[in-house]
């Protein structure tokens, strides 16, 4: 361990992660950059068809995207980095050893984008000549390629962590950015990005629009964006994938929690209800029912995180792929930290040797290094929660089992320290295992 750690006891990690960061990406994809996309086209629309309640409704939409942006969205995005730094320090500060120079250019990008974000909006009534609107209709399409640039920088990073590529080999910049899933899985997003915007803007208007030609314009423009995306992000989807490592694409299904027949009947049926979707908006804008609608929506935020839970999770055992596990142990160091020992390699730990009286308390350590990172010990996700999922192991289970563990169950890191660091783990993970499952201590006398 070289960072202190906190502990959500019954979140877990993931958990914490997980909530935080499916929010942000709702809003960066959906609402940043799709709904940006869409009311620009609005506005053009409006203005060559010189339709001022278009207009209207790209300006109600741009004041969204603005308050959404700039308190949700800007809130979880700083959230990831807060929560990921204090959960995965030793992954962030290798990411920023190799990224630095491309995290500080993000965020001169986001604040570009917040501030021509302003401009369009408060700029809306007052540039409304046509020599201006253009002006005005330019600045919406600056204000799209910012929020698509933010994506393209932040992507290089999210990617390398799956397929680092040759950067193992060479550690240069341009390796780790232009790594082999950094154009699928950019193409991918940015289209995503469309359908989740068409989808939840077309649902708000289809429940908040009652003019039924303002609502047809503005669907058929939703309708040309749509027959462009969904291909798109199909064939997109699929070059990803083609992309990612194999050991990681088999681990996609497993990674849902759902069996492979589940998972196919549940991402087909949400595949076909968008195409039915899309057909009937392109075809007849002024009928789309709500329930149809509304089970879009429902499907395509269902989507996105289930997306955001595979991407992190095939990554396992690795927080960036055969570099650095999850726990934050580097894979090369596995020989040297079994011979020299773990609290030798540990910066921040507070029991430098192991005696009989300390041993829990080691133990403690040695699972907070090494395990909390994907468990707890009781929380909610069952699998995970190790006070359940070992009741009745004896310390002798846990002695032989722990050293083999990553051969049976691929997702996990080995373990790696000395006989007595082992000991000590066990001893720790037996109290708690009887903490929780309420076995009553053996006093010392009997
Ligand atoms: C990268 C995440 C990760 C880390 C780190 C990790 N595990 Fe696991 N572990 C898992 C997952 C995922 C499973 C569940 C596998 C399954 O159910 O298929 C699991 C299962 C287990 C099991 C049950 C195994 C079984 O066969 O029933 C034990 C025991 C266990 N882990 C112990 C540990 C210990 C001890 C550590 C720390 C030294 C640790 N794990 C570190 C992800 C991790």
């Amino acid at each position: 361990m070289n960072f202190p750690y906190v502990e959500y006891t019954w979140l877990g990690y993931g958990t914490v992660i997980a909530i935080i960061a499916i929010i942000h990406v709702i809003i960066s994809h959906g609402v940043a950059i799709g709904t940006s996309v869409l009311t620009v086209s609005l506005e053009y629309r409006a203005f060559k068809t010189e339709n001022e309640k278009l207009d209207e409704l790209a300006k109600t939409m741009a004041k969204w995207v603005l308050i959404i942006t700039t308190t949700v969205g800007a809130m979880t995005g700083v959230g990831i980095w807060f929560s990921t730094t204090v959960i995965q320090p030793d992954s962030i500060g290798a990411l920023l050893r190799i990224f630095f120079w491309a995290w500080v250019t993000e965020w001169i990008v986001f604040i570009t984008e917040v501030v021509i974000l302003i401009i369009y909006y408060y700029t809306w009534d007052s540039w409304k000549s046509p020599e201006k609107k253009k002006k005005h209709i330019n600045l919406g399409i600056s204000l799209s390629v910012a929020s698509w640039l933010t994506m393209a920088i932040i992507t290089g990073v999210l990617a390398a962590k799956l397929t680092p590529g040759k950067w193992i080999d060479t550690f240069s910049f341009w390796n780790a950015f232009l790594n082999p899933t950094y154009l699928p899985s950019l193409g991918f997003r940015m289209f995503l990005a469309m359908m989740l915007a068409i989808v939840v803007v077309a649902f708000l208007l289809r429940l908040f629009v009652k003019d039924l030609s303002l609502r047809e314009e503005a669907f058929k423009v939703f309708g040309v964006w749509g027959a462009i995306s969904l291909p798109m992000t199909f064939i997109l989807g699929l070059w990803y994938l083609w992309s990612i490592p194999e050991q990681a694409y088999d681990m996609i299904v497993w990674s849902t929690g759902m069996t492979e027949n589940t998972f196919k009947i549940i991402n087909g049926l949400a595949f076909l209800i968008l195409i039915v979707f899309l057909v009937w908006l392109i075809r007849s804008p002024k009928t789309v029912p709500i329930i149809l609608s509304l089970a879009v929506f429902g499907a395509s935020i269902g989507f996105i995180g289930e997306f955001e839970v595979v991407r992190e999770s095939i990554r396992k055992p690795f927080i960036i792929y055969d570099y650095m596990y999850a726990n934050g142990l580097l894979y090369q160091n596995q020989e040297k930290i079994n011979e020299e020992g773990y609290l030798a390699h540990s910066t921040w730990i507070m029991e430098k040797e192991i005696t009989e009286e300390n041993k829990v308390e080691v133990g403690r350590e040695v699972f907070a290094g090494q395990c909390l990172s994907c468990h707890t010990i009781d929380g909610w996700r069952e699998k995970r929660a190790l006070g359940k999922r070992l009741v009745g192991w004896d310390e002798e289970a846990l002695k032989t089992y722990i050293p083999t563990m990553h051969n049976v169950r691929v997702a996990m890191p080995p373990f790696m320290g000395t006989e007595e660091e082992l000991d000590a783990l066990v001893a720790y993970l037996k109290k708690e295992i009887d903490e929780v499952n309420g076995v009553k201590e053996v006093s010392q006398s009997e």
